[in-house]
């Protein structure tokens, strides 16, 4: 089927990025979450970013207006009916996530294909959520979504190859560069990231160094773009916890062992840019 309309579900900093790719793209897209003030919310970060696009001359201002014109807000998710795919981009939590697709299966055209933005969930454990496992798959975009070239995909165990080349081929459309990673915890880029952040924490943790020498280390001796303490700020120390945590209980190793210090900036409410405070205050 042709996807023209596509539901996203969260308008946090990751659904709201996912749903200014596509509109600008040229899909309708509906973005949904629990009330329409997140929803509004999430919005005015669409139009701060694209403000800064046309204002650098990435995009004119008539792109802007039609880019926002293509999305619609809902606190209902029956108001996706009509879309082709889903996209959810919700709290990394597997409850919630059963919770969410399996109303968008009851919600869905039975030939729409349901992906989740899961950063380390099990696309197979998602997808029973269903009666069809065959369309669902992992749509894995990394944050600051509008910039990053990367788009993970990921096939559960039943997940079809028909399926699969469908999001490969609108990753594509989306400008992304498609990686693909098989269902394993963390697929590939939380496998190798999160244990390089956890090792920063635990850097600052034992006083090895300072927070900004931990940071600008590993910029101007490795060439990385953000230090791990303000890249994990700008992820959200709630999302990286709940990631650590993943790979901790799924593979069962001690080697992703979440630091302390993480642990109790997340019970301090310090998630980071989002908050105002984490590794560093904003
Ligand atoms: N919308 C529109 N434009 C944006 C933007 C946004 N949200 N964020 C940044 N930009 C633009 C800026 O306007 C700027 O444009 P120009 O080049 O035209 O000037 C460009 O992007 C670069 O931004 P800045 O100059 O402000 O800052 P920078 O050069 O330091 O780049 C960054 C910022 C792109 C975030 C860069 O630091 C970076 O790549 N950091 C690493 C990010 C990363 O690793 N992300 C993956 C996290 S892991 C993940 O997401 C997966 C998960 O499951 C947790």
């Amino acid at each position: 089927m042709t996807i023209k309309t596509v539901g996203v579900i969260g308008a946090g900093q990751m659904g709201n990025g996912i749903a200014q790719v596509f509109a600008a793209s040229g899909y309708d897209v509906v973005m949904q979450d629990v009330s329409l003030d997140f929803c509004k919310k999430g919005f005015a970060v669409i139009e701060k970013s694209l403000n800064r696009m046309a204002d650098k001359g990435k995009i004119s201002t008539d792109d802007r207006d039609a880019i926002l014109k293509r999305i619609t807000l809902t606190d209902n998710v029956s108001d996706l009916a009509k879309c082709e795919l889903a996209v959810e981009a919700a709290t990394e939590r597997i409850d919630l996530k059963l919770e969410i697709f399996k109303k968008l299966d009851e919600t869905l055209p039975k030939d729409a294909i349901l992906a989740s933005n899961t950063s380390s969930i099990s696309i197979t454990k998602i997808s029973s959520a269903t009666k069809r496992p065959e369309k669902v798959i992992g749509m894995h975009f990394m944050n600051p979504v509008p910039i990053m070239k990367g788009l993970e995909i990921i096939k559960g165990l039943a997940t079809s190859d028909d399926t699969a080349s469908t999001i490969e081929s609108l990753g594509e459309k989306l400008g992304k560069t498609i990686v693909r990673s098989n269902d394993f915890p963390g697929f590939i880029a939380n496998r190798v990231l999160m244990p390089m952040i956890n090792e920063g924490i635990t850097a600052l943790n034992e006083g090895v160094a300072s927070r900004e020498d931990i940071d600008s280390c590993m910029k101007a001796c490795c060439n990385f773009p953000m230090g791990p303490l303000e890249l994990a700020d700008l992820i959200g120390l709630d999302t990286v916890l709940a990631i650590i945590n993943v790979l901790h209980t799924e593979l069962g190793d001690p080697r992703y062992r979440p630091n302390p210090l993480l642990r109790k900036y997340v019970e301090a409410g310090w998630f980071g840019r989002k908050t105002g405070r984490g590794f560093y205050e904003y």
